[in-house]
């Protein structure tokens, strides 16, 4: 029987020895590597501490050992982290604090797990897929190449992550190397994963606008360039015989809209379809379109209320009724006059209670010209369903200072931002 000390410093080898593939190293680096390794070591009295060394790789050595022992890692300042058996390497080269490309102004992307989009997936399907797809869009900048192969590890100057749960991390990060993380969605429970992305990801890619590289996944709007014609409203608003429409299917959503929703309807009428209402629009992207068709001849406003009240956040929810020719009425934590063109929403924020808002929405239908308002916006600027994914990163892998950006605080920042109790707020300061 081994003592408990002597088994975590074979834990602490037997790491140091897994896995390298001499193929992965750089001919130049493979006799000076170096791995930091932190462990917790057990003394024979039971105390604790933690032990951080630098060891050079001894890549004889092979121990058969349960690498599961939870006293390694799962640590913010670990080096090492486990997971499912496997941990990475922080190696470092001395000799190069770049990427062994032969043109090193090209800026390679690995993407180690896919970014789930039709797109992505359809190109990874393609061999040899990525020389040139930069270049044939047209970006700003077009340097770079992107693969889906884990064998170029060592070639990547930034390897990319999306996925809901903690990946299986690369067995090896060279110091050149950084991590970017992509998420859609925004904070919810099920994000406690995220703190297997502390101290890894250097370059954080979501909604939020004080994220590292900010994703549109579902809007935005510029100026046109040349102006349009001043916008000649299509549906006559005598003919729209009713006021508020919305499509809820997440019936017990945190932001608590279904009470917002319920006080409204007391005072104007309001037409919920999906999973939360009675009324039905079959789900399915093309029937959401014709929906909307539908609606717009129909109703007058749109109830773009968000499931989570979260800074930046807004969805779809708001750019499908800025498509058509419905008033949205948002809830969100986001700053609309930043997501949204001028005059173009109405805000819950602005009003004391549901009943002071139907007031305002009533007075709106009986007034052409009030109402046709909120769509002058349409000659200034255009909506953008989303941006080039491959060009945004392009134009991310060339800027210098995310270049620097080291690895973080992360879910901390994540999970901050977000209020769900505004409604709560609303009704207190309202009196509802
Ligand atoms: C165990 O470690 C603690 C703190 O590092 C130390 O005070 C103690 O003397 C150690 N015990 C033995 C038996 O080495
Ligand atoms: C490397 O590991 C082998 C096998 O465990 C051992 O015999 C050898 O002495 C080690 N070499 C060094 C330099 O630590
Ligand atoms: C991580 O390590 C620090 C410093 O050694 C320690 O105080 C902390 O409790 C550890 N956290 C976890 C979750 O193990
Ligand atoms: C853990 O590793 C095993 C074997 O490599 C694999 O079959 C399993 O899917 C992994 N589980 C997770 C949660 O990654
Ligand atoms: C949706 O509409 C587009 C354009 O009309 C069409 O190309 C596509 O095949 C349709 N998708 C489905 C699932 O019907
Ligand atoms: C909201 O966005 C607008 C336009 O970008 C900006 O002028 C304003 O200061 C922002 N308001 C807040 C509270 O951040
Ligand atoms: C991480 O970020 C959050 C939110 O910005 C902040 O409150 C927290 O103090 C940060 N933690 C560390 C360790 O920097």
């Amino acid at each position: 029987m081994i003592s408990r000390k002597t088994y975590v410093f074979v834990v602490i080898f037997a790491v140091a020895s897994v896995s390298i593939t001499t193929n992965y190293l750089l001919s130049d680096a493979s006799t000076d590597i170096t791995v930091m390794v932190k462990a917790k070591s057990t003394n024979a009295s039971g105390d604790q501490r933690d032990q951080t060394r630098e060891e050079t790789e001894n890549r004889t050595s092979k121990v058969d050992i349960d690498l599961t022992d939870s006293s390694i890692g799962r640590n913010r300042s670990s080096v090492y982290e486990s997971k499912n058996n496997s941990y990475t390497k922080i190696l470092k080269t001395p000799k190069s604090q770049v990427a062994p490309h032969s043109d090193p102004s090209v800026k390679t992307i690995l993407i180690w797990t896919l970014y789930n989009t039709p797109t992505m997936r359809r190109d990874r399907a393609i061999p040899n897929f990525g020389l040139d797809v930069f270049g044939k869009r047209k970006c700003r900048h077009s340097n770079c190449k992107l693969t889906f192969d884990r064998s170029k590890l060592a070639e990547a100057d930034f390897l990319l992550f999306y996925n809901n749960e903690p990946p299986e991390w690369p067995k090896i990060r060279y110091v050149w190397q950084s991590y970017i993380h992509i998420i859609k969605e925004r904070p919810g429970r099920w994000h406690n994963f995220l703190k297997y992305y502390d101290s890894r990801i250097n370059l954080r890619m979501n909604y939020r606008h004080d994220s590292d590289i900010r994703l549109y996944s579902h809007g935005s709007f510029k100026l046109n360039t040349p102006l349009k014609e001043s916008y000649q409203p299509v549906w006559p608003l005598s003919e729209k015989r009713k006021s508020i429409v919305g499509m809820i299917s997440n019936c017990g959503a945190q932001s608590k809209r279904n009470i917002y929703i319920e006080e409204l309807a007391k005072y104007i009428d309001v037409d919920v379809y999906g999973k939360c209402g009675t009324l039905n629009c079959p789900i399915g992207r093309n029937n959401t379109i014709q929906c909307m068709k539908r609606f717009q001849r129909v109703y007058k406003f749109y109830l773009a209320f968000e499931n989570a009240i979260c800074n930046d956040y807004v969805t779809e929810k708001l750019y499908y009724p800025l498509t058509y020719e419905l008033i949205p009425i948002v809830l969100g934590g986001a700053n609309y006059s930043r997501e949204a063109p001028p005059h173009s929403v109405i805000n819950t924020r602005d009003f004391d209670s549901p009943k002071a808002l139907a007031k305002y929405l009533k007075y709106l239908s009986r007034n052409d010209e009030e109402y046709y308002s909120y769509f002058a916006w349409k000659q200034l600027y255009g909506l953008r369903s989303g941006q080039d994914i491959y060009c945004t990163l392009c134009e991310a892998m060339n800027d210098p200072v995310l270049a620097k950006k080291k690895p973080g605080n992360y879910s901390d920042w994540w999970f901050s931002g977000c209020d769900n109790n505004l409604i709560d707020r609303m009704r207190q300061k309202g009196g509802w």
